[in-house]
């Protein structure tokens, strides 16, 4: 262990980083988004774009931060200032992501909470299922004391460090969560009439892919895998100087894909098969699967299966998100961890206040831009900020940082072979950042009106 790693904490395996990681990015995006995303885009057309997308971007981005974060043993603004002063910017943007997502992720962890709470003592009924989240999520107070809980739940881990609280909740939870993803997708795809819900999320249909497609994969790609915010840089400056890091940037994209392709199959067969319409988002979730376990035998006991997995997958993903925020206070501020983590909680649970509260006649009719508090939340740090990290990662590497400089760091000075490093160069240079530049406008609304001078519709 190097002088900078000793007091900053360490993974204590790399199975560790690599599980703490992929919980980071096997999060709600994959359970929710995903399958319908696939299945409203084309199925199989989407899927295999999708694939495309995480292999030329995905892969080339998440080695890319894993190898700033290891270089410099540093978080996010760290490590930017430490490899160029001016740069510095680029990982305060993560900083702001971080707060963003966890804000209303936290609450939204919240709302898991109480339906597994729910779940054990009866579950819910399918024609109550639409008025009871309605109800439940415009309240004043519940959804404020669980997303309380959720955040409290994140600060106990965060704050137990680097190998005794992440690794070790992650080599809990990320094994659980495939287990009960496993179970429930054997029981969705074996139920009469699953069948329909299969061809929905895979049956290619060419005819629907445009840009816009194209787009919404890579939007994805980059969410899912929880890139262009600093979580990767932050879990790479843990790592140890000898660890693969070529190998975990495929390993970590492929767990990511896999959950979402099962979470496909657990979701959607058993939607179809009792005659629901699929939707994305918290409609999904909260309302149409409720009512899918509801026509269900056993559907109380699939029901606390399906909630306990997400929230493993949203409590993964979360305490990354609380993890940037964190390693950032500490590495600027020298404060100690546990001091740190119980401020930034308190601080989080109380941006998310509002962010519960925009669901309700409170603060629903409170605008920023069009967006009640909770969606404007969500539209800056995806839509906005992530891409935009991502894409200037991509210039400061290609043009600032330097390829030669990063390989040494990803062979670890010649001990492995680069394998992928023409591809890594070219990708990271010239293709990456000029798609993500593409989504990003997209993404602000200005992309339709620069297609409409070139006559091309999206
Ligand atoms: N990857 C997570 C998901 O798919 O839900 C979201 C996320 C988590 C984004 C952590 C960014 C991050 F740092």
């Amino acid at each position: 262990m190097d002088k900078n790693t000793s007091n900053r904490g360490q993974w204590a395996s790399n199975i560790g980083f690599i599980l703490a990681a992929a919980g980071s990015a096997v999060g709600l995006g994959n359970i929710w988004k995903f399958p319908y995303l696939a299945g409203a885009n084309g199925g199989g057309a989407f899927v295999v774009i999708y694939l495309v997308m995480i292999v030329i971007i995905g892969f080339v981005i998440m080695l890319g931060e894993m190898a700033i974060g290891r270089n410099t043993h540093l978080s996010s603004v760290g490590a930017y200032k430490k490899l160029s002063e001016k740069w510095a910017f680029v990982g305060f943007i993560g900083v702001v992501v971080g707060f963003c997502i966890l804000a209303f992720y936290s609450v939204i962890g919240g709302w898991v909470l109480n339906y597994i709470g729910k779940y054990l003592i009866g579950g819910i009924s399918g024609a109550e299922a639409g008025n009871y989240f309605s109800g439940f999520i415009a309240s004043t107070t519940q959804p404020i004391v669980w997303h309380l809980v959720f955040m409290v739940l994140c600060c106990v881990i965060v704050l137990k460090g680097i190998a005794g609280g992440i690794e070790k909740a992650s080599k809990f939870m990320m094994p659980a969560l495939f287990i009960l993803l496993v179970i429930i997708a054997i029981r969705s795809v074996t139920l009469d009439g699953a069948m329909e819900g299969i061809k929905f999320f895979l049956k290619p249909d060419f005819s629907k892919v445009t840009i816009g497609t194209v787009m919404a994969a890579l939007g994805q790609a980059f969410f899912s895998l929880s890139l262009g915010m600093g979580a990767i840089i932050t879990y790479g400056s843990y790592l140890g100087k000898t660890e693969n890091l070529e190998k975990n940037a495929i390993i970590i994209p492929a767990i990511d894909t896999a959950v979402a392709l099962l979470a496909g199959f657990a979701v959607l067969p058993a939607v179809f098969a009792f005659g629901f319409e699929p939707g994305a988002g918290p409609s999904l979730m909260f309302i149409t699967l409720p009512s899918v376990f509801d026509s269900m035998p056993f559907g109380q006991f699939f029901g606390i299966l399906f909630f306990i997995l997400v929230l493993f997958a949203a409590l993964t993903s979360a305490i990354s998100l609380l993890e940037v925020v964190v390693a950032f206070v500490i590495d600027t501020f020298k404060i100690e961890r546990k001091k740190t983590t119980i401020i930034i909680s308190t601080i989080l649970f109380f941006i998310g206040i509002p962010c519960s509260l925009a669901n309700g006649p409170v603060m629903k009719d409170v605008l920023i831009f069009g967006y009640n508090f909770f969606d404007f939340m969500s539209f800056l740090a995806e839509n906005l900020l992530m891409p935009l990290g991502g894409l200037l990662m991509c210039i400061f590497i290609g043009y600032v940082w330097g390829v030669d400089n990063i390989s040494d760091e990803i062979s670890c000075n010649g001990k492995y072979r680069f394998r992928s490093k023409p591809f890594f160069v070219i990708m990271i240079k010239y293709i990456a950042p000029v798609l993500i530049f593409i989504i990003w406008l997209n993404a602000i609304g200005v992309l339709p009106y620069i297609f409409k001078i070139f006559g091309i519709t999206l």
